[in-house]
């Protein structure tokens, strides 16, 4: 077994033995938008979500069909990559001692074939999280930043738009168009916390991980220098990635504290995939200490 830390990596710090995990199920979404889904004609959960129905009050248990049907269908999803898996299943476990949050992903992608669209990158693996502050979030985990008119999306073609929030739009046009609210619009909206963060873990196998973070509202902001750290070992084709990151960093990071509940999503890009290509989870939560949510991240120091 070889361990492969990524810069400033203190994952040492946990004993995940004494961790239980949980399994999830990540699915392949195809080109299923957040318009999509807000559409009664194209998603017959379309107006029992806007009255306030979750993804996962009508989906828990639904992920591996729905990726499975998604996959292979035509319609939605017109750039098949022949002989993808509709869905993976990855085991999470959380802590912190105090000062760091870590968040681990397991995960056996299975026999993937290669998309041969990041050249870069074998395997990635992303966190994406709020804090309460962005009010669709919890309802539509990370549907809410995935558009009809982003990069190879239906009609997003060859662009380049990638994730955004709808709020960050000047029109409410059905995907918000392109064109954004004002500068000082948007740093209002910033000031209000009302973004989405994701950390990202770059792999291959062999080397160190690579890894990055930001922020999503006009589109996915990568920072100059990711605070997120990362660690990474592949065993028999399983991958185990640990991202971390101090809990109280300040802006433009989100605060990790107890008693606030964060909503989790969780992503795979497999088999040298990028963009939308990926595997994506249903909406999670995640608390510090103690509360009620799908992930408890507790203190276990060594
Ligand atoms: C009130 C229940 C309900 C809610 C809430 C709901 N859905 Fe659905 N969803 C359905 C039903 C029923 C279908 C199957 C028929 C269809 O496609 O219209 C479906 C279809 C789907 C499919 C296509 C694959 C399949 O299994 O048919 C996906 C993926 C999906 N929904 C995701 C979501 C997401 C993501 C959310 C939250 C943003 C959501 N749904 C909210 C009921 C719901």
């Amino acid at each position: 077994m070889v361990a492969l830390l990524g810069a400033g990596s203190a994952t040492a710090a946990v004993d995940w033995s004494k961790i239980e995990g949980q399994n999830i199920v990540l699915l392949y979404p195809a080109t299923l938008s957040w318009e999509m889904l807000l559409t009664q004609a194209e998603h017959s959960g379309a107006d029992k979500f806007r009255d306030g129905r979750t993804c996962r009050q009508c989906h828990d248990g639904e992920e591996s069909n729905s990726g499975g049907l998604l996959v292979a269908d035509k319609k939605s999803e017109p750039l098949a990559i022949p002989g993808k898996p509709g869905s993976i299943t990855a085991t999470v476990k959380t802590a912190h001692d105090g000062e760091n949050i870590y968040i681990q992903l397991a995960v056996d992608a299975g026999k993937q074939p290669d998309a041969g669209m990041d050249k870069d990158f074998e395997t990635k693996v992303a966190f994406m999280f709020d804090d309460g502050k962005v009010n669709e979030a919890a309802n539509g985990g990370c549907w809410i930043a995935c558009h009809d008119n982003m990069a190879k999306m239906p009609s997003g073609g060859e662009g380049d738009i990638t994730k955004y929030l709808m709020r960050s739009r000047a029109k409410m046009a059905r995907s918000g168009g392109a064109e954004l609210k004002s500068a000082d619009e948007l740093q209002k909206i910033r000031d209000a916390g009302q973004y989405l963060e994701y950390w990202q873990a770059r792999l291959n196998p062999g080397a160190a991980p690579n890894v990055v973070d930001g922020t999503v509202l006009e589109k996915r902001a990568e920072t100059q220098s990711a605070v997120a750290t990362a660690e990474a070992t592949q065993v028999d084709g399983k991958w185990v990635v640990t991202l971390a990151r101090k809990m109280a960093v300040g802006a433009p990071y989100k605060a990790f504290q107890a008693g606030t509940t964060y909503t989790v999503g969780f992503a795979v890009h497999a088999g040298h995939s990028a963009q939308r290509f990926h595997y994506v989870s249903l909406e999670k939560t995640l608390v510090i200490d103690k509360g009620k949510a799908d992930f408890v991240a507790r203190s276990n120091n060594r």
